[in-house]
């Protein structure tokens, strides 16, 4: 069977309550139940976990993790318990992270101890702006390089990477499909130059970036990507099942 597209949401700090947690859960699971060709993913705030159950279409995802296993890490939460409340996948080096202090250094420590504990992390990466020289490339290929540490060639079936160029987070339109398919294609080489190919193809690229439902279905075709992690629109159920929707239909 062809692999099943990835459409991530990180609800990043929202909703406000464990009610509204709940409709959106709630709405969301009745097209997600029934989606045939998608993974359907749920990266709520740490608090909202234990409403998404993959008895609803949904496998859970993290926003983030602690790379160090246990102890006096006040705030913190680690990926052995992520993984013992069913857990599939963690977002590391999101862009909002990243701001907040992630290192690349940082990323790939979380991103090993999130392999060493089973799950899946979902890495992203993008370049702040792009420049007409193609300087982004290299932006890119060193955030990529830095942020995988020393993942090990066995475990490079486990990642997924999130291409989030940062101007198109938040933004009023996401990339174009050509350019999408084109930094996939380049991300692609990259995790080729460095585990081989077969191991680079096993790799799930998604795109984000103000994706909604008017352009999801254009990107994962045209810009053959496996998947989207979709941000503002995946509290909002009636968008994100619009989605979800566009793009089993492909
Ligand atoms: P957005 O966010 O869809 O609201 O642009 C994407 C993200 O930050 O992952």
């Amino acid at each position: 069977m062809k692999k099943k597209y990835i459409i991530a949401g990180n609800w990043k700090m929202n909703p406000q309550t464990v009610e509204e947690a709940k409709r959106i859960a709630t709405q969301v699971k009745k097209v997600a139940i029934k989606m045939k060709k998608i993974e359907t993913v749920a990266c709520p705030p740490f608090v909202y976990s234990n409403l998404i159950k993959v008895d609803d279409g949904f496998s859970l995802g993290s926003q983030d993790v602690y790379f160090e296993q246990a102890g006096s890490f006040t705030g913190e939460v680690s990926a052995e318990m992520l993984k013992s409340i069913g857990a599939k996948y963690v977002i590391v080096g999101h862009a909002e992270r990243r701001k907040m202090g992630d290192t690349d250094e940082v990323v790939a420590q979380k991103l090993n101890s999130a392999v060493d504990a089973g799950i899946q992390p979902i890495l992203c990466v993008g370049e702040k702006e792009r420049d007409q020289n193609g300087d982004y490339l290299g932006v890119l290929k060193n955030q990529i390089g830095a942020s995988l540490g020393k993942l090990a060639r066995k475990d490079v079936k486990q990642l997924v990477v999130a291409y989030e160029p940062l101007w198109a987070i938040g933004a009023t339109s996401a990339m174009t499909p050509a350019d999408v398919h084109e930094t996939a294609l380049f991300i692609k080489k990259v995790l080729s130059d460095t585990y081989g190919q077969e191991y680079a193809l096993s790799v799930k690229i998604l795109y984000g970036g103000s994706v909604t439902f008017k352009n999801a279905k254009d990107i994962v075709a045209l810009g053959q990507v496996d998947g989207l992690l979709v941000g503002r629109e995946s509290v909002n159920p009636e968008g994100f099942n619009l989605i979800l929707k566009e793009i089993d239909g492909i």
